[in-house]
């Protein structure tokens, strides 16, 4: 009885929200995107008896060890993951990005607890100088445009950076704090070697975060884009600029993780 009251309820709760989704929140492109999504994975025809199902995916794909054939970085915290962090094989996989790049100056958007803040640290020289970028929880519900109502508990925090705050490493990390549609980026403007782009997940947030990195980048530098797989705003935008950008026709997937990678 009490499990048949619970499906109810969530029933109730999915078609609130599937109502709100299809009259007034169709003004959001986050709910629009997520129509197109649940469009692709249940389409017109059942496509499923005579045809392969559309792979959402279309970026190519590259793995760790095209990219490194070993791992010789150091960790801090790789197996303290949870909601809002990267995973384990990412957390390595990032360090290793930095370590061979060997940047000077790497920018991050969307700080939340350090954790790859301060691995990016531990991977990189002495000189290295990280800025890292995150939304005051102050200004949850003042952003330019619309966040994903489930990263709301990302932003909803009482230390920025806790990770890496007293650690020997920190040294290396200067924090910032703004909303990343109105931040001034110009400081930046083209002194970036490496960038990693983790901050809100809706689509237009991708599409300003990688138009702003992209200004500030030095030729030859990287960039790093993380939850390809786990957003439909991240997934809807970055296909976006692969398909239509000429800049982004160079992306690349890491196979077995969420991220992107871009080498300028
Ligand atoms: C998924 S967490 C980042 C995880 C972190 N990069 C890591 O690897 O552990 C997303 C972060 O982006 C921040 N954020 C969300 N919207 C933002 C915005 N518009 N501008 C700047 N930061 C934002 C959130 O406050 C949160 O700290």
């Amino acid at each position: 009885m009490k499990d048949l009251l619970n499906d109810l309820q969530l029933y109730a709760g999915v078609m609130r929200r599937v109502g709100y989704t299809l009259t007034l929140g169709m003004a959001s492109s986050n709910r629009r995107s997520n129509l197109l999504s649940l469009y692709h994975l249940y389409p017109k025809n059942d496509q499923s008896k005579d045809q392969t199902p559309i792979d959402p995916y279309i970026i190519p794909k590259t793995d760790v060890f095209e990219l490194f054939g070993s791992d010789d970085a150091v960790y801090e915290g790789v197996y303290e993951c949870g909601f809002g962090h990267t995973t384990e094989f990412e957390l390595k996989v990032i360090s290793n990005l930095v370590k061979k790049a060997n940047p000077k100056r790497v920018f991050e958007i969307g700080t939340f607890q350090g954790r790859t803040t301060l691995n990016m640290a531990l991977n990189s020289s002495e000189q290295t100088e990280i800025i890292t970028l995150d939304l005051p929880a102050s200004e949850l519900n003042t952003t330019h445009m619309e966040i994903e109502d489930g990263e709301v508990r990302y932003v909803e925090k009482d230390i920025s950076g806790e990770r890496f705050i007293g650690h020997p490493a920190s040294y290396k990390i200067k924090q910032v704090f703004g909303d990343s549609a109105t931040f001034n980026f110009e400081t930046y403007k083209q002194t970036i070697d490496l960038a990693f782009i983790d901050g809100s997940h809706a689509y237009k947030y991708v599409i300003n975060d990688s138009e702003k990195v992209l200004k500030m980048m030095r030729p030859g530098g990287l960039i790093i884009w993380h939850d390809y797989t786990n957003w439909d705003g991240v997934r809807a935008a970055m296909n976006e600029l692969y398909r239509k950008d000429e800049r982004f026709k160079n992306l690349k997937h890491i196979g077995g993780t969420s991220i992107l990678i871009l080498h300028l």
